[in-house]
């Protein structure tokens, strides 16, 4: 006979059902990669018997619906009882999305608003054959933005391993460090019935970190504070904590390094090159912003890593002088003990790698594929 926990439990991942939905259609439904974040390690929830969890999302703006359904719920005996599904989502969604399906209806329905765009600003418009592709970025100070970030914040606990939500009820100078992308695909005319043209496909949060620079003259070393220890990447190497007293430490006008922190496309836009183009245009932001001296990634996987190599190598072929670049083999095969420094051209390197304003560690790995690209 099967053990009774098994017949009441079921596996959080396969209950989860995420839907992007206009007025009158679906138009898909994906499951989570990951929900240990929300219902604990073993990623089972008990208690029911045919649950259905469904977060339905307005495919645009991304207002919503949190929706419950089970064919049977255990009956509570003692202590056992069912998992109390409700007040554990609520600390993940907005509270509209516990409305009723008829006022969400109702809401998505509402063509009074047909003039709705993206928060933020638009910072980039992506042509690739007959589809058309928008970024938009804004401040999360902007309450747009904030509002945006509270509906879509479950899908980095849903789709990033270790990926938390960010906390909004930072102090508005800490809010204004992290600039957040969307990335839309746009139809030129609504969808019959739809109310907006544009489909949500993924979004990235980035983080500004101020690069110090010593006052003149020096401050003792009894006024320094430590800069908090941030997560490890590849790209980590540490700036000088800031001086308590430094007039220069206004951030607005400070050289940056600006971190991705966050960068999700919903899985039915994954492989077909829109991660690709959402973070070459995050990049190009930057690369066009003169205070971000380097953008380096948070805690990449191993996916981010790829889409990260294979993008950052073909932007930096097109620089004739990276292009260019050779392992002098004649040196290199006299070479006995330690290769010498000559063997390729370091202060260009240096130099490109300032101008496209990548991390070292990861230029010097992007580096080493192009030459090992080149060797036949
Ligand atoms: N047809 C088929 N394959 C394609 C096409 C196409 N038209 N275009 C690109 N591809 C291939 C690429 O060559 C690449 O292949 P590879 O995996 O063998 O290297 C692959 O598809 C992925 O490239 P993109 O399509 O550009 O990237 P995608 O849109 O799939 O995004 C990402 C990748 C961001 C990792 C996405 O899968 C995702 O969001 N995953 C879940 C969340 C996540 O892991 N985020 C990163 C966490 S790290 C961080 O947040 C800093």
């Amino acid at each position: 006979m099967a053990d009774s926990t098994d017949i009441w439990s079921v596996e959080s991942n396969d209950a989860v059902h995420i839907s992007l939905v206009t007025p009158n259609k679906t138009l898909h439904t994906f499951h989570p990669k990951f929900t240990y974040s929300i219902f604990g390690e073993e990623e089972s929830i008990f208690g029911y018997q045919g649950l259905k969890i469904n977060v339905k999302y307005h495919a645009s703006d991304m207002r919503p619906l949190l929706q419950i359904t089970y064919n049977k719920k255990f009956p509570a005996v003692g202590t056992t009882e069912p998992t109390d599904l409700k007040p554990i989502l609520e600390a993940y969604l907005p509270k509209t999305a516990f409305e009723k399906q008829s006022i969400f209806e109702a809401a998505i329905s509402d063509t009074s608003n047909s003039n709705w765009t993206p928060p933020g600003e638009l910072w980039k418009t992506i042509q690739s054959g007959s589809k058309t592709f928008e970024v938009w970025k804004g401040s999360l100070a902007d309450l747009a933005v904030q509002q945006m970030l509270k509906r879509i914040q479950i899908l980095v606990s849903f789709f990033i391993e270790a990926g938390t939500p960010l906390d909004l009820r930072e102090t508005e100078e800490a809010l204004k460090r992290w600039t957040v992308f969307f990335l839309y695909q746009k139809t030129t005319e609504a969808t019959a019935g739809t109310s907006s043209p544009y489909t949500f496909m993924g979004y990235s949060t980035v983080y500004r970190y101020f690069m110090y620079q010593p006052p003149t003259p020096p401050v003792s070393p009894a006024t320094t504070k430590k800069e908090p220890v941030q997560s490890a990447s590849r790209d980590d190497f540490k700036f000088p904590a800031p001086e308590d007293n430094a007039p220069e430490l206004q951030f607005s006008s400070h050289p940056c390094r600006s971190r991705i922190s966050q960068f999700v496309i919903l899985p039915p836009f994954q492989k077909g090159g829109n991660g690709s183009r959402f973070y070459n245009a995050i990049f190009d932001n930057f690369l066009a912003d003169p205070k971000t001296i380097e953008i380096t990634v948070e805690d990449p996987n191993e996916a981010f890593d790829d889409l990260r190599d294979l993008n950052d190598l073909a932007r930096l072929r097109l620089n004739p002088t990276f292009a260019a670049l050779r392992i002098n083999t004649k040196v290199s095969l006299k070479a006995k003990g330690p290769v010498p420094r000559d063997i390729i051209d370091t202060e260009a390197l240096e130099k490109i790698r300032t101008k496209f304003k990548i991390a070292p560690r990861q230029f010097a790995r992007v580096v080493e594929m192009q030459l090992l690209s080149l060797i036949p």
